[in-house]
């Protein structure tokens, strides 16, 4: 799936050592179908040449306001026209002061100001001049402007410190560039999800869990993100990385078993949407024994179970009615070896739920693909095979209806 496919990204450069991931960031930038046009001042130029971003990218690069070669001459108004955003990574203190003051004395500066379309801009600077008073004010001015900021991160610094300042890696530029786009239809609302797998404790060494990748749950965590959520994710253990991290809208808490997945989301029901995607174990061990169970010849020890919480059902019982609908609003997940549509429907009435979506097919465990269906007191539709990012963010369309 390409996610700026027909996207025309204006791509600035800035003098700063972060310019020499900006190839990298051009390319993953056309890996998801975006054009790419460069424009460079000059101080850029000491870290990365106009001929690697035009070798990288396939277009011409633009270095100067005063190019005769262009036809009208009027580079720092055609390019904004066409393009449908400006990024520019990285972002030097000094072209935040400029761009917040409404400078423009080289063309990417007086493109910004001339531009009809949104700007994005990628920090990377020195940790003390990010936090010099200077910097900050650009950074209130350029954010009143309606600027969007990506970053900065925190880390290792080329100078050798340590701290804010660090520019967004490219994928994750990129992953902020493609949330950019999405329609915000979750602004300001507060969605919780349950993702991956539980694990039941059998002694310190050994337990039960099942082959819940996480991958779904992870998937509608971003995809309520790129619509504009805060969003905080209840992970079982699995390895995957939290989504969109770095615009600090999201929060997780890692949990190990489902009575500590019951608990962390049960305090967290202050909240609008309610995913429940994780796959929980139904029972738990009853009494986990402190030390490793020894082997005693060839008798199996017996292992004693006790239900475990039905989470969703318990966090549908504290919905409340705001504003005219009881929230939070509920979703939950089902997979079914015969009758889906059917038994995903007991399911929905018997949790007290208003949403559940099923898995069609087997092969959604670790899967990148899936095929979901979606059912509610109106009936059910069929989301077609697809990624599940694709498919997290037809969800969340669907669920913002309902909010
Ligand atoms: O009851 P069953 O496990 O088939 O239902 C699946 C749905 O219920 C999923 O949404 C799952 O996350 C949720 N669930 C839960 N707590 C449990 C068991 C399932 O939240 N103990």
């Amino acid at each position: 799936m390409q996610s700026l496919l027909n996207k025309k990204i204006v791509l600035g450069i800035s003098g700063g050592i972060a310019a020499y991931k900006t190839p990298e960031l051009a390319r993953l930038l056309m890996q998801e179908g975006a054009s790419v046009q460069v424009v460079m001042t000059e101080a850029a130029h000491q870290f990365v040449t106009p001929v690697t971003m035009q070798a990288v990218t396939g277009n011409p690069v633009f270095t100067s306001q005063w190019d005769n070669s262009i036809a009208n001459n009027m580079a720092h108004i055609e390019l904004s026209r066409s393009a449908d955003v400006i990024l520019i990574a990285p972002t030097s203190a000094d072209l935040m002061a400029k761009l917040s003051l409404g400078l423009a004395d080289d063309l990417l500066s007086t493109l910004c100001l001339a531009r009809d379309c949104p700007l994005l801009i990628a920090p990377a600077m020195n940790k003390q001049m990010w936090e010099h008073s200077a910097t900050q004010r650009s950074v209130e001015r350029l954010e009143q402007d309606g600027v969007g900021l990506l970053g900065p991160a925190s880390g290792f610094q080329a100078c050798g410190e340590v701290g804010m300042g660090r520019m967004l890696e490219p994928a994750e530029i990129t992953e902020q560039v493609i949330a950019f786009f999405q329609k915000k239809v979750l602004l300001g609302k507060k969605i919780v999800i349950t993702a991956g797998p539980t694990f039941e404790a059998i002694d310190p060494v050994r337990g039960i869990t099942n082959h819940s990748s996480g991958k779904m749950g992870f998937a509608i965590a971003k995809a309520a993100l790129e619509a504009g959520a805060q969003v905080h994710l209840i992970a079982g253990p699995c390895e995957l990385p939290t989504p969109l991290e770095a615009t600090g809208k999201i929060t997780r808490t890692n949990v190990v078993s489902a009575k500590e997945m019951h608990a962390a989301a049960l305090s967290e029901m202050d909240c609008d949407v309610f995913f429940a995607v994780a796959a929980v174990a139904d029972w738990g061990i009853a009494k986990p024994a402190k030390e490793k169970i020894k082997r005693q010849g060839k008798e199996a020890p017996t292992i004693e179970f006790v239900a475990n919480p039905d989470i969703l059902q318990d966090v549908a019982k504290t919905a409340k009615n705001k504003g005219g609908k009881p929230l939070p609003y509920c979703v939950g997940f089902a997979a079914e070896s015969s009758d889906l549509e059917k038994h995903a429907d007991e399911k929905r009435k018997r949790k007290g739920i208003p949403m559940i979506v099923g898995n069609i097919g087997p092969d959604t465990f670790g899967s990148d693909l899936n095929q979901l269906l979606v059912i509610d007191d109106s009936g059910s539709k069929k989301l077609a095979k697809a990624e599940k990012l694709q498919l997290a963010r037809q969800l969340i369309a669907l669920v913002a209806k309902k909010i």
